[in-house]
């Protein structure tokens, strides 16, 4: 990747500011969505499978979303879930799911998050740098925001990852694609994973499994074909509270394969997933 490719290079002071763009943004479509709950959700479409369903407040929100983004910074790009991407100039890209962990949305389990980030160069892993992030449940107001080189904050306060357990005493959190043949394969790998670590999360929202894990309440997380827009915001959250993000074998980070956890449970657990083949060749 050339130094072109990887974007502008925002300054800390620049990134924080865009942290906070994010967070307006994210905290207003997620009182549009808490409060425009429809009785089991107002599912108004399925996507890949009859599992991966979209909300009318799925498209509200990214529409809120990409207005407010659009008054502030017209010259930057968005990739959003529900609209896919409108151009930009600047060679900053807002990466945007409106509402993350929509299945949870429709059936009123309070463990779902508007994400909203910035990232520099291509808007995709392991290409991409996010810049800054916010990643708001507007069921428990609780609010992660990041910038780069400034840090992760909970709800205002800095949240530093902790040193991590070894494996075997790890409580490990993962997510589910929504077609049948990958989660065949996913369902084989948690099942030669279980026995090995002191159990496992699937919360349904891959943003708040990557906040959780700063907060250390997930000691790791781990995923197989996460789009940008899940995973943007709670990377940064992640990596700026000093979470490892990497894929297996050596690899960085990326669509193929994201785990994230304290450096050494990082490794130790990505070595354990290559073992459980949970990158079945293509
Ligand atoms: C999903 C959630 C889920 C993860 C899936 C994602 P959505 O996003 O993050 O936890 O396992 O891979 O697609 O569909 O609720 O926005
Ligand atoms: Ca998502």
């Amino acid at each position: 990747m050339t130094a072109s490719d990887a974007g502008p290079q925002p300054s800390p002071e620049e990134a924080a500011a865009l942290a906070d763009l994010a967070e307006c943004a994210a905290r207003a479509a997620g009182a549009l969505v808490r409060e425009g709950r429809a009785e089991r959700g107002g599912v108004t479409a399925t996507k890949s499978s009859r599992s991966d369903v979209v909300t009318a407040m799925d498209t509200a929100s990214e529409q809120l979303i990409r207005r407010v983004l659009r008054a502030e910074r017209p010259q930057d790009a968005v990739l959003g879930e529900e609209g896919g991407t409108t151009g930009g100039t600047s060679g900053l890209t807002w990466v945007v799911d409106p509402i993350d962990g929509t299945v949870n949305y429709v059936y009123g389990i309070p463990a779902y998050a508007v994400s909203v980030a910035v990232v520099a160069g291509e808007p995709a892993p392991p290409h991409w740098r996010p810049v800054a992030g916010c990643v708001h449940n507007p069921e428990t107001g609780e609010t992660w925001t990041a910038s780069l080189g400034g840090g992760a904050r909970l709800d205002g306060e800095p949240v530093h990852a902790a040193a991590g357990p070894p494996l075997a005493e790890a409580l490990v959190g993962t997510g589910f694609g929504y077609t049948a043949s990958r989660r065949a394969e996913q369902a084989d790998v948690v099942a030669r994973l279980l026995p090995r670590v002191r159990d496992v999360r699937r919360i349904g929202s891959a943003a708040l499994d990557l906040c959780y894990v700063a907060s250390g309440r997930l000691d790791a997380f781990y995923e197989r074909g996460l789009n940008p827009w899940d995973a943007a915001a709670g990377w940064l959250v992640a990596a700026e509270a000093g979470v490892s993000l990497v894929g297996l074998d050596g690899a960085g980070a990326s669509q193929d394969m994201l785990v994230a956890a304290p450096p050494a449970l990082a490794l130790e657990l990505a070595a354990e997933l290559s073992r459980a083949g949970a990158l079945p060749s293509a």
